[in-house]
């Protein structure tokens, strides 16, 4: 089935008014994102992944005109493999991220005409392509960690008359070329990779998030080739740099946690903390301990259970029960592996509670090329590096 230009570009004119800023407006009327997402993988809860494509029924296509986040690749299977099972089960590795997200971070970065721009994370090529379409193709740079994704977002933009050049790097390590004027990335990272700093003019601006929470981060690079900047009110969540064709799985350490004594067991007493996704406390417990999963939840007595995993092996698992006799309810914490996270987590909490309960919003931040330090400059300096 063929879409008409007509067609696609009366659903981007109309992506365009509901989603870009006057500055990227033509750039989303002007690009087909049909052509750069063929294929996707659509979330069938609990567990598996569809293959949908976009050609399969008349008018998908037109769903890469909706403000959606559309995912490519789960585990290491791109949706653009048709083979046999068009079910998956894993995580996200690669998508193409929601337009409005997209156009957002570009103004974070203060992206304009004139300006060098390293957009870290092709994914489906749909950022390269706007920001050819504005600043042109001489003036953007394009990188994934993935061979497959590189070679196709070349194609599929090229087919556009957009020549960005592309690359194939592991961002956390390296980046082609320097004195870019921005670097966006839609891939999170923790810390800012000291490539990124090495690759961004004095003056020039790093948009980026910290893996495993929806902190946004903008940062302008200084003579001395360190930033800084703060985290900003709005917030993002993408997913974070891997080094393979797919995350190292945490089930081995959710296994050793799920109902082991551990190396030791306490009550927490005082109030509960809500570890819920996007909230300070779970953001709080991440920048403090580096945790890469947290999983919960209820069991048929009524217990909550959470855990909070790291990938060197160490858990930590808070349990709330119903109190013997009746009264309330008492929370107990195993822990197991290298590192006490719940520990470590809990210091991170008090100072929090001692300064007021900031919000992680209010941190400024620095980079230097050995680590990223955030930094509440309240009355109380609080620093948290990462
Ligand atoms: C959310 S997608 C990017 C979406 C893209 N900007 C778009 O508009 O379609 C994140 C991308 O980061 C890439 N990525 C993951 N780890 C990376 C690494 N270490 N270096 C560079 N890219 C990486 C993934 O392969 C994935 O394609």
């Amino acid at each position: 089935m063929s879409v008409s230009e007509r067609e696609w570009a009366e659903a981007a004119g109309v992506l365009a008014e509901e989603v870009a800023t006057p500055g990227w407006a033509d750039a989303v009327a002007g690009t087909p994102r049909h052509l750069l997402v063929p294929a996707w993988w659509a979330y069938r809860p609990p567990t598996h992944w569809e293959r949908v494509d976009a050609y399969g029924d008349p008018g998908r296509w037109r769903v890469a005109y909706t403000d959606a986040t559309l995912v490519t690749r789960v585990g290491a299977r791109h949706a653009d493999d048709v083979g046999a099972g068009d079910t998956v089960t894993g995580s996200p590795t690669s998508s193409s991220t929601l337009p409005s997200l997209v156009v957002a971070m570009f103004e974070h970065a203060e992206v304009a005409e004139g300006d060098r721009v390293i957009d870290v994370g092709t994914g489906s090529g749909y950022s390269a392509a706007l920001l050819a379409h504005r600043l042109g193709g001489d003036a953007v740079t394009s990188v994934d960690v993935d061979p497959y994704l590189v070679r196709v977002a070349r194609e599929r933009v090229g087919r556009l008359g957009r020549r960005p050049e592309f690359g194939c790097v592991d961002a956390d390590r390296a980046l082609p070329g320097q004195g870019y004027d921005a670097l966006v990335a839609m891939v999170s990272v923790r810390p800012v990779p000291a490539a990124w700093l090495a690759a961004v003019r004095s003056g020039g601006r790093i948009v980026a998030t910290i893996a495993g929470t929806s902190l946004l981060i903008r940062a302008r690079v200084r003579d001395d080739g360190t930033a800084c900047g703060r985290v900003l009110a709005d917030s993002a969540g993408f997913m974070r740099t891997r080094v393979g064709d797919d995350y190292p799985s945490m089930d081995d350490v959710f296994r050793a946690g799920r109902d082991a004594e551990g190396d030791s067991v306490t009550t927490d007493e005082g109030e509960p903390y809500d570890l819920a996704p996007g909230g300070d406390v779970r953001t709080l417990v991440t920048l403090a301990t580096g945790a890469t999963d947290f999983r919960g939840y209820r069991r048929e007595d009524g217990a909550e259970l959470a855990w909070i995993l790291h990938s060197d092996g160490s858990w930590a698992r808070i349990e709330r029960c119903r109190a013997a006799g009746g009264g309330g309810r008492s929370r107990s914490v195993h822990q197991g592996g290298p590192r006490a996270l719940w520990d470590e987590a809990r210091v991170a909490l008090g100072v929090w509670e001692e300064r007021g309960r900031p919000s992680v919003r209010d941190f400024a931040v620095t980079v230097t090329p050995d680590a990223t330090t955030l930094v509440w400059d309240g009355p109380a300096e609080w620093r948290i590096t990462l």
